[in-house]
């Protein structure tokens, strides 16, 4: 747990140009420095450094980011490994917060809790009263062994309706805090709060850095309806982005450039407990582009380990787009009948497991299979042809994307043709919607990138334009993070702005416009410039619609309305 305070003393004392120089060759560029860029393959430098903001933004693919997030995403580092990095270049110390500090905010608070319904789990798990558990169920009908369970860090929920309000309790940890964490409900009845889990068998879910912020409870009761309860989504638990067993298993996932993905936590711990570690559960739903691009961050080839059922057949089929889309390859592996990864585990052994990973097929002979299109005839092709262009089309590299295609086109037997066909198609299509969403006014761009070299008489453009002024809604969402950030710290800092959110596009969007260099002494000139040319912009904007609307009232016959809306256009023209 290290302390904001000594985060931002870091993130000041870092140089991103001295960092970033150790790992990619930069040359200097008028104030800024450029490189060829680490994210994609190029061969003229558009990945840019600026000194000035300390943040980075590549022209090219858009990638962007402060130094956290560069190291983050070049080095594969968790934040808190990327902070600790800095410390030691900058030589800060890092106090570690004891549990005392822990209360300080909302999110200290949430994750000491917690932290302390973890300790009680795994307490409650070996106390006397419930070693029948432990021996019997765990130990001998699951087989899971002691060094799994430390490893895991499994716990008990036991029978209590309070044990963990009681635990917590004593930690000086209030309901309300378990409440906002997730741990307990509250009951109308009675009034007051009751542990969410009981008698279930406790998996924390961790983050990256290994601090649990959330539970998933398998019940120990037979008949039961729900098997699993979860935690639900809080401040610091979001599903989406979140996977179970990646804290643990990020350093194998890396070492072996591969990654396997499962439905349940159980498939997970019985695979690490016979030697296979690089494995992750999507927790039994469709996989999301966040959880796939998490991964791409440490491997290349997804191998997907499903239930034999047709739930986990279809679970795997839709996780397989974000997985293309996140640059990972994606091979699957074929279930044994009625059996799921945990008692393949058990019953065949590593051996088995590492045999099936040989023979797993990729995505189009899963699907050819699977389709049959033996039986199915045309209208079964052309369904897949479908479905191979739309997901080849998330493949960027133009080599393994060509072979996806002739690999589906041999399989189909037609020709290749048919697909690039259809992608190019498809293609331009996309590219005439993403340019007319993406064309930003370059005056918009401009007067926003000065903010980010404070102006002196900042507050005075807040007050002249608001956020409703922007054309582009991208934009003036930036705006909004400007002012907040303003008002807040009273002054914008680029890399500030980028810590405060996880939108990889928007922090995209954030160093795109930051990067704009602007000479010092001429900010403020530049500034009531650029001002003077966005209200002219806007009102242009305002007299076009103006015109759209008076044509529509003519056409109508709507007289009255067309001379109001008339004097309108007057009277904003006589301003401009
Ligand atoms: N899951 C869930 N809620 C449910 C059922 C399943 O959250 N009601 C999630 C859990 O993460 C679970 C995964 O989906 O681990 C896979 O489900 P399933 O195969 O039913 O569970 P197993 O992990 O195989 O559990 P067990 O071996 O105890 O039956
Ligand atoms: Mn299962």
């Amino acid at each position: 747990m290290i302390p904001q305070e000594t985060i931002e003393q870091i993130r000041e004392a870092a140089d991103i140009v001295q960092v970033i120089g150790e790992f990619l060759r930069l040359k200097k560029r008028g104030r800024n420095y450029l490189a060829l860029c680490p994210f994609h393959t190029e061969k003229t430098p558009s990945f840019n450094v600026s000194p000035d903001k300390q943040i980075f933004h590549c022209f090219g693919c858009g990638k962007g980011g402060n130094l956290f997030t560069f190291l983050m995403e070049h080095e594969k580092m968790s934040f808190v490994e990327a902070v600790q990095f800095l410390a030691k270049k900058t030589n800060i110390t890092i106090k570690e917060d004891n549990q005392s500090d822990y209360k300080k905010d909302l999110i200290d608070k949430l994750n000491f809790a917690n932290l302390t319904a973890l300790e009680y789990f795994q307490k409650v798990l070996h106390t006397k009263k419930y070693t029948t558990i432990l021996e019997k169920y765990l130990k001998t009908t699951r087989n899971i062994n002691s060094e799994a369970i430390e490893h895991f860090k499994l716990g008990l929920a036991g029978e209590e309706w309070d044990g963990l309000i009681n635990y917590a309790k004593k930690k000086d940890i209030s309901s309300d805090i378990l409440d906002k964490a997730g741990l307990v409900l509250f009951s109308d009845k009675t009034k007051k709060h009751f542990d969410r889990f009981r008698q279930r068998l406790m998996i924390p879910i961790m983050n990256l850095s290994g601090r649990p912020i959330a539970f998933g409870g398998r019940t120990l009761k037979k008949g039961e309806p729900a098997k699993y309860m979860n935690s639900p989504e809080t401040t610091l638990y979001s599903k989406s982005n979140v996977l179970y067993g990646l804290n643990l298993a990020k350093d194998d996932i890396r070492d072996s450039n591969a990654v396997y993905i499962v439905e349940g936590y159980f498939d997970v711990i019985s695979l690490w407990q016979i030697g296979i570690k690089n494995v992750v559960a999507s927790s039994g739903t469709a996989f999301t582009s966040q959880q796939a691009r998490l991964l791409a961050r440490f491997a290349e080839t997804a191998y997907l380990l499903f239930d034999s059922d047709s739930a986990g057949r279809a679970a795997a089929l839709r996780s397989v787009d974000s997985l293309y889309d996140a640059g990972l390859e994606v091979k699957i592996i074929q279930p044994i009948a009625g059996e799921d990864p945990d008692t393949i585990a058990k019953k065949y052994g590593k051996d088995k497991i590492e045999q099936m990973m040989q023979e797993a097929i990729g995505f189009i002979q899963f699907r050819v299979v699977d389709i049959d299109i033996e039986k199915s005839g045309i209208i079964g092709k052309e369904k897949l042809i479908k479905e191979f262009v739309s997901i080849g089309m998330k493949i960027n590299d133009p080599t393994r994307r060509s072979l996806f295609f002739a690999d589906a086109a041999e399989r189909l037997n037609t020709s290749p043709q048919i697909f690039l066909q259809s992608v190019s198609k498809k293609e331009s299509d996309q590219e005439v919607v993403s340019h007319r969403q993406k064309r930003h006014s370059k005056i918009e761009i401009s007067l926003l990138s000065l903010l980010f070299s404070n102006p002196n008489n900042i507050e005075s453009i807040f007050e002249r334009i608001s956020t409703d002024d922007f054309d582009s809604k991208q934009l003036s969402r930036l705006y909004s993070a400007i002012i907040q950030l303003y008002k807040t710290n009273g002054k914008i800092d680029a890399r500030q702005m980028i810590d405060n959110t996880t939108d990889l596009e928007f922090i995209s969007l954030i160093t795109e416009v930051a990067n704009q260099e602007w000479k010092p002494d001429q900010i403020d000139d530049e500034i009531s410039n650029f001002v003077t040319l966005f209200i002219a912009e806007k009102r242009k904007r305002q007299i076009q619609k103006l015109h759209i609307e008076l044509a529509q009232a003519e056409s109508e016959g709507n007289q009255q309305r067309a001379d109001i809306i008339l004097d309108e256009i007057k009277s904003l023209s006589k301003n401009a």
